[in-house]
């Protein structure tokens, strides 16, 4: 058997994204926590299963906590490096810092912002299967213009186009590529597209008129881009219904009195009071405090050292160190670290909100 080219890793961690708007957490997006774990260590882990070994971090202005969380890249079984973007400027842009690092290898790029059900082996095993210069992902989409989108006639690609004002179909392009070298010079070609970026979309585009051989994947299962508070409530809950069983596990201490259905993780410090209920799936980190007559529903991540007391928190992110004092309920919301919520007297409130770090708010 002829051995198989190695694929390498290009893990995209800059500020990519017209609808990547700031939101009210500090530090880099992809440390945003779903399920519990930086959102990046989800793509990372997905690299890993797909049996890369080399991956490249790409990193913007705004990266600090990343290389100090996952180092040399041990933990996921990777071997880490970091490049240093600068000012982002595009897809492409990216693949072009890391040059070096790519060589001649085929590589996965993966924007660490998105979350693909299925993961990126997928992806080589198709590029295994026949000889391919990309295979690139797909999928139906309710407003396509936000994103690339590709008009397939059969499987032949009649046009690819980036945030098109009028898309010739719903399919838009998810932020999974596989590429060998054949993209680079073509990459070195590329003038800035109308918002100032050098356009991955526009790079596959001139691969295919130079008759590149693209495979479009049309993904299985769920894709999730994290641009906006309410895909990461969502991206959330899909990580955690998706989580093997075996994968839940009680550390913490639990009261007896206290109810936990379903699986539910419990990390280790963590304290739950006698007159708690747990419904799961949901993740509890360690050091936890919930006490009171509080009630955890599914698809609920709670941070490290967050405390909870007397609320019945619903389908939300809490994260590290947050505090929740009720009586009332939290619903579909994400809780900054150490933001604060207090309820000054019962009024039975139903909360929805997205509270950045280190926010105040008692009613
Ligand atoms: C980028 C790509 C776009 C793709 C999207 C997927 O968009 O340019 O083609 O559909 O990722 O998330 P951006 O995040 O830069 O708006």
């Amino acid at each position: 058997m002829p051995t198989q080219p190695q694929v390498k890793g290009l893990l995209l961690a800059g500020g990519y994204g017209t609808r990547l708007r700031p939101l009210t957490f500090t530090g880099n997006k992809h440390m945003i926590p779903i399920a519990n774990q930086p959102m990046l260590f989800h793509g990372l882990r997905h690299l890993a299963a797909g049996g890369i070994r080399e991956v490249a971090i790409v990193l913007g202005p705004l990266h600090e906590g990343i290389p100090e969380a996952v180092r040399n890249g041990d933990e996921f079984d990777l071997d880490v490096t970091y490049i240093h973007q600068g000012e982002p400027k595009g897809l492409a842009h990216a693949v072009l810092c890391a040059r070096d690092f790519l060589g001649e290898d085929p590589f996965v790029m993966y924007l660490g912002d998105n979350l693909l059900q299925e993961g990126v082996r997928p992806f080589i095993e198709r590029f295994h299967q026949s000889p391919l210069d990309a295979v690139i992902g797909a999928t139906p989409v309710q407003h396509p213009s936000s994103y690339g989108v590709i008009e397939l006639d059969g499987e032949q690609i009649v046009s690819i186009a980036e945030k098109p004002r009028n898309p010739k179909s719903n399919l838009a392009l998810i932020g999974v590529y596989l590429f060998t070298s054949k993209i680079h010079p073509i990459i070195a070609d590329l003038q800035p597209s109308a918002r100032g970026e050098l356009e991955i979309t526009e790079a596959i585009w001139k691969l295919h008129g130079a008759g590149g051989r693209i495979a479009v994947r049309r993904v299985d299962g769920w894709w999730k881009d994290t641009g906006r508070p309410e895909d990461l409530l969502e991206a959330n809950q899909r990580v955690i219904y998706g989580m093997p069983p075996a994968s839940f596990a009680v550390r913490g201490q639990v009261a007896d009195g206290a109810r936990i259905m379903g699986p539910v993780s419990i990390g280790p410090g963590s304290t739950i009071g006698p007159e708690v209920q747990i419904d799961g799936p949901a993740v509890i980190g360690s050091e936890v405090r919930i006490d009171g007559a509080s009630h955890i529903g599914p698809g609920t991540a709670v941070g490290n050292r967050a405390a909870i007391h007397q609320a019945s928190v619903q389908r939300s992110i809490v994260m590290e160190s947050a505090e929740i004092q009720g009586p009332f309920s939290l619903v579909d919301s994400i809780v900054g670290r150490f933001a604060r919520i207090r309820a000054t007297q019962d009024r039975g409130l139903r909360l929805s909100c997205v509270l950045g770090d280190s926010t105040q708010l008692n009613f």
